[in-house]
Formats: structure tokens, C-alpha cells, sequence
């Protein structure tokens, strides 16, 4: 399905993104993906900091080749188009936490304590309410731009119905206990985010990714990419964001960020 074209946006959303440092940004009320629209814009050299947006997403692409559900009304969907700068290509795999952490504070701010699924899934009372998805446009070795995805579940009709999805998904406004603005929400995510761009490459995002994470001290199965399942005891992340588990045979640390963990039952 093609997108809708652009359209002049609610004021809400010209609201929600006035004053903030955008170098552009596009509002869909529909579009098959905000990061294939970014991916795109980025290809016809679109500059470091624009943003897609979108209402409902028809295609909405999830990690790991899933989907990721967007109905009309109910979401925050969202892409930035960012241009590493030479210093930011060696911590590019730290930015899905980026926009992870940057969801996990602004809800904070509303009173909820958010967790992180490692790598950079974010949980209210156990279930999946937002998740970022990182695409890289590649010019041969170099990455020319990355299209950082977010979703967020914002009321209970974003969240698929548990039979759907292989993790169980929930909204903020179901974990408050009443309806959240959704545009509001996205301001103060926007905000977080680019206040914390700077300390991506830092000690600072690790140790808030840290204070954050789910299942600490909690046995969980982390599936590997090759196959593999690693059961163990969360105990915290490296300096470097790897996952440390205690298993049966000693300490194991997982890089691999394209893991998936799931708590035992
Ligand atoms: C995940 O599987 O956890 C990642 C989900 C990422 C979804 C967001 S919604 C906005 C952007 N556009 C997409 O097509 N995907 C990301």
C-alpha cells in the first residue's frame, strides 16, 4: 500500500516539535514504516537530524524481520534520520539504547519505572511497551546515515493481543491506569534523546542502561543468533553493555545484541 502523502499535521504535533532542533521533519497520518520513509529520505540526502512521523504504519517493521503493529490513534511511531559523525561510528550499536534509555526517563517522568529488556526493549510490569529498531544506510565500509526507529504503545489499543506476539505487549496509558497524551510524550522522548546524544559513547549511558535492566538477579534464556541458548542469572551489564549472566558453567557475557531474552517461567 502506498503511503498517504504528507499532510498538513495537527496542530498538536506542530505543537508537540516546535522549538526543538529539527533539521526537517515529515508527518504521515499513514505510511507502510516510518524507517522505510527515512531510509528513503536519507537516501535522497536528507540531512542529520529529520524526523519521520506517523499516525498508523502499515508495515511496521519490528527487529529480527517481525512486524510491529501502529493502528491510527493509539501510537507514537517515529524515525530519526542521523549522519554519525566520525567520533559517534564506533558506538553506533549503542543507539537503540539511546532511544531506549531516552523512552525509559521520559516515562519516568509520569511516574512509572520502566525497565530495559536487554538489549533495548522497554517493559511496564513486564510487558513490551516500546521498542527501537536501528537501520544503516551503508556507503561500502563507511555508514552513511541511520534510520532510529521507536514505537511506542501508548494506549491499550497499540498493543497486540498476547496471542500475536511472542513477548506480551502493554501501553503506557494501561500501566498508569489512565489515558497519556500521546504528543506530549513524544516532546519530552525528543527532548531526552537529544540532550543525551552527546553521551551516548559515555560511561553515563551504560550506567543508566545498567540501573535500568530487567531481571536482575532473575533466571532468564537469552536464544543466540547461531542457535544457541544460554540460560543464567542476570548480574548486570559490562562497561561496555554486554549482558553478564551467571550460568551453571560460570560467567558468560553476550555481545550480540541481535540476542532475544525471555525470563523463565
Ligand atoms: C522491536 O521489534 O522491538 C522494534 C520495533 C520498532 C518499531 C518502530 S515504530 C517506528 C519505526 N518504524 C518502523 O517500521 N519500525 C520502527
Amino acid at each position: 500500500m502506498f503511503p498517504l502523502p504528507p499532510y498538513p499535521p495537527p496542530e498538536t504535533v506542530q505543537d508537540a516539535l516546535r522549538g526543538l532542533p529539527l533539521s526537517a521533519w515529515l508527518y504521515y497520518p499513514r505510511t507502510d514504516s516510518t524507517n522505510a520513509r527515512a531510509l528513503a529520505w536519507a537516501e535522497a540526502g536528507a540531512p542529520d537530524g529529520c524526523l519521520v512521523l506517523a499516525d498508523a504504519q502499515t508495515h511496521g517493521r519490528g527487529r529480527l524481520g517481525r512486524r510491529w503493529y501502529t493502528p491510527p490513534g493509539a501510537a507514537l511511531a517515529f524515525t530519526w534520520v542521523l549522519r554519525p559523525l566520525p567520533a559517534e561510528v564506533p558506538f553506533l550499536a549503542r543507539w537503540p539504547v539511546w532511544g531506549a534509555l531516552s523512552v525509559a526517563l521520559a516515562l519516568e517522568r509520569l511516574g512509572l519505572r520502566p525497565r530495559l529488556k536487554w538489549p533495548n526493549d522497554v517493559l511496564l510490569y513486564g510487558r513490551k511497551v516500546a521498542g527501537v529498531l536501528a537501520e544503516t544506510l551503508w556507503q561500502g565500509e563507511a555508514p552513511q546515515a541511520v534510520a532510529l526507529g521507536i514505537g511506542v504503545n501508548v494506549a491499550p489499543e497499540a498493543a497486540p493481543p498476547d496471542a500475536q506476539v511472542d513477548f506480551p505487549a502493554g501501553s503506557v496509558a494501561a500501566a498508569l491506569g489512565r489515558p497519556v497524551e500521546r504528543w506530549p510524550l513524544l516532546r519530552a522522548i525528543l527532548r531526552i534523546m537529544l540532550a543525551w546524544r552527546a553521551r551516548v559513547p559515555t560511561p553515563a549511558l551504560v550506567a543508566a542502561w545498567a540501573q535500568r535492566l530487567a531481571y536482575r538477579g532473575q533466571q532468564v534464556r537469552v536464544a543466540l543468533p547461531q542457535g544457541e541458548t544460554v540460560a543464567g542469572v542476570v548480574l548486570g551489564l559490562t562497561p561496555q553493555g554486554a549482558l553478564r549472566l551467571r550460568t551453571a558453567e560460570g560467567e558468560r557475557t553476550i555481545r550480540d545484541a541481535v540476542a532475544h531474552l525471555r525470563p523463565e517461567k
